[in-house]
C-alpha cells in the first residue's frame, strides 16, 4: 500500500479525532450505604475520591459501571457561605476573569437581578437565569469555516444549553469564542442585540478541588436553593440525572481512581513504553487542554526536565501520532521543539511552560 492509502486507512481505524474518549481515571461503585462525609472518607482512602464528571461521556461510563439503578452520591458538594464562581458551559474551558470583557453595570434595567447566567451584548453581563433571549451555539467546525450559530428562538438558560448541546455541542464558551471575530462577523450579519452565551455560576464545588463545570442537573427535582440539600447525586433511573439531598442521608456512592502516575525513573522512550504496558496501561496521551492541565501537575514533580508521552513520530507514515490511541488533535508543541525525523518521540518540560519537545 502507498502511503496515502495508509493514512487514510489509519483514519478510517482510528475514527475521527478531538472526541475526549481517552480517560485519566476510572469509577467504581460502592454498594455500601454511607453519608456524603463517610463515603469521601471511604473513596479517598481506597481510591482517589468521591466521583467527578467532565462531560456526558464521563457520565455515561459511570451509569456502565453498575447496573443499580436507585440514587447515589457524587463528589459535589455546595460550598455553603462560599461565592459563587463563573464557569464556562463547554467542558474543558477554564474561566479566566478579565474585566474588559465585561460592562459591570450592563444590565438593563428591566433585566432581573441577581444573575446567575451570563449574556453577551457589546460585553458580558450578568442576568437571571429564567429570562429568555436568543443564544449562540458552539460546534465543531463543518463548513464554511464556521463554529458559532446563532438561534433565534428565545429561551432560558438551561432550555438554550439543552438545546445546544442536543442539535450542536454547547452554548459558545470562552473568550476567544465570544470575543473573537468570528462572533463580530455574525453580528454584522445578524445582531441579536443581546444573547446568551455559556456562562453560569454557582456555588457547587467538586471534593477533589477539579473546576470541572459540567452540571446535569434534573431540572424538575433539584432546587438549588433548597439550603440544607448541599449534597449531589445521581438518579441512576432517571438517566443518571443529579439532584441534591441532605449529606447526613446514607446513600451508595461513586468513587474515581487516578490513572496518571509519574514514574520518576530515567528510561529511554521504548523502555518507558515497555515498563508502562508491563505494569499499567501504557504511556499517556493527551487529547485535550484539560488533560494537558492534569499532566503538567503531575509532570511538576519529576527530577528530570523532561516526561515521556505516547506520542512518536512515523517514518513511514510521515505524521505524528499516539500509539494507542489516535491521531493528534491536540497539541502543545513549543516553537524549536517539533523535529520530524525517523526515531523521535515526544517529551513534555517538566517545568516552564510544560511545551512539548520531540
Ligand atoms: C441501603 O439502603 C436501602 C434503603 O434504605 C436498602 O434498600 C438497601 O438494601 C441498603 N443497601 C445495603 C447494601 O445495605
Ligand atoms: C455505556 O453502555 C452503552 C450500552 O451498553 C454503550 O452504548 C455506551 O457506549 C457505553 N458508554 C461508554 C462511555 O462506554
Ligand atoms: C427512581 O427511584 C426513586 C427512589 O430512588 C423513586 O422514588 C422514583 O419513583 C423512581 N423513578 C422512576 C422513574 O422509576
Ligand atoms: C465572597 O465575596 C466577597 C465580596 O466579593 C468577599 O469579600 C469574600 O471574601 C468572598 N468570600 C469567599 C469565601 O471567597
Ligand atoms: C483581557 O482582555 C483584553 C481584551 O479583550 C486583552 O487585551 C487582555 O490581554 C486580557 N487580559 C488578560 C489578563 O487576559
Ligand atoms: C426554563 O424553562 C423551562 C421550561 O419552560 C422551565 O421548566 C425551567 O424551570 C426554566 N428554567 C429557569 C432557570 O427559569
Ligand atoms: C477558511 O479559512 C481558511 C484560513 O483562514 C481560508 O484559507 C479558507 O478560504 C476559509 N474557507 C472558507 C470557506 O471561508
Ligand atoms: C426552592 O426552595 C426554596 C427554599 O426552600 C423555596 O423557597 C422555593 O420555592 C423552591 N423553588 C421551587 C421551584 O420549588
Ligand atoms: C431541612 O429539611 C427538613 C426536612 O428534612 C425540613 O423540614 C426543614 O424545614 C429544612 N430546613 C431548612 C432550613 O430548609
Ligand atoms: C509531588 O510529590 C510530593 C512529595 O512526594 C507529594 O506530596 C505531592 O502530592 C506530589 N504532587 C503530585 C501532583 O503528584
Ligand atoms: C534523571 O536524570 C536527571 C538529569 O537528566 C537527574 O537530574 C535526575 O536526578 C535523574 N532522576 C532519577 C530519578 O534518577
Amino acid at each position: 500500500m502507498d502511503k496515502m492509502h495508509w493514512i487514510l486507512f489509519l483514519h478510517i481505524l482510528m475514527g475521527q479525532c478531538c472526541f475526549f474518549t481517552c480517560r485519566l481515571y476510572e469509577y467504581h461503585f460502592i454498594a455500601e450505604n454511607k453519608s456524603w462525609s463517610e463515603a469521601q472518607r471511604y473513596c479517598r482512602e481506597k481510591y482517589t475520591d468521591l466521583a467527578k464528571v467532565f462531560d456526558m461521556t464521563d457520565m455515561s461510563r459511570l451509569r456502565n459501571s453498575t447496573q443499580n439503578q436507585g440514587e447515589a452520591w457524587i463528589g459535589l458538594n455546595h460550598n455553603t457561605g462560599g461565592n459563587r464562581t463563573w464557569h464556562w458551559s463547554l467542558p474543558g474551558v477554564e474561566y479566566i476573569q478579565n474585566d474588559s470583557s465585561w460592562n459591570l453595570n450592563g444590565r438593563q434595567n428591566w433585566e432581573p437581578y441577581p444573575g446567575n447566567c451570563g449574556r453577551k451584548r457589546d460585553k458580558l453581563a450578568d442576568v437571571s437565569c429564567d429570562s429568555t433571549m436568543w443564544f449562540i451555539c458552539y460546534d465543531e467546525m463543518k463548513k464554511d469555516n464556521k463554529t458559532l450559530y446563532l438561534i433565534t428562538t428565545p429561551m432560558n438558560w438551561t432550555q438554550a444549553q439543552s438545546y445546544c448541546r442536543y442539535h450542536h455541542i454547547d452554548l459558545a464558551s470562552g473568550l476567544d469564542q465570544v470575543d473573537g471575530g468570528e462572533l463580530t462577523m455574525m453580528k454584522k450579519k445578524r445582531d441579536p442585540s443581546r444573547a446568551w452565551i455559556g456562562l453560569f455560576r454557582d456555588s457547587w464545588r467538586w471534593s477533589d478541588g477539579s473546576d470541572f463545570s459540567f452540571r446535569y442537573w434534573d431540572m424538575q427535582l433539584f432546587n438549588d436553593t433548597q439550603s440544607n440539600k448541599t449534597c449531589a447525586m445521581t438518579l441512576l433511573n432517571r438517566s443518571g440525572k443529579w439532584s441534591s439531598d441532605e449529606c447526613d442521608k446514607e446513600k451508595p456512592f461513586f468513587c474515581y481512581d487516578d490513572k496518571l502516575i509519574l514514574i520518576k525513573e530515567n528510561k529511554t522512550w521504548e523502555e518507558a513504553l515497555d515498563y508502562c504496558r508491563k505494569s499499567h496501561r501504557g504511556l499517556v496521551s493527551i487529547t485535550n487542554d484539560y488533560q494537558q492541565r492534569w499532566v503538567e501537575e503531575r509532570a511538576k514533580n519529576a527530577s528530570s526536565p523532561f516526561v515521556w508521552l505516547d506520542l512518536r513520530y512515523s517514518c513511514t507514515l510521515d505524521l505524528w501520532f499516539w500509539i494507542n490511541d489516535k491521531l493528534v488533535c491536540y497539541e502543545k508543541w513549543s516553537k524549536e521543539g517539533k523535529t520530524e525525523d525517523c526515531g523521535r518521540a515526544v517529551g513534555m518540560q517538566s517545568g516552564g511552560q510544560h511545551e512539548w519537545f520531540s
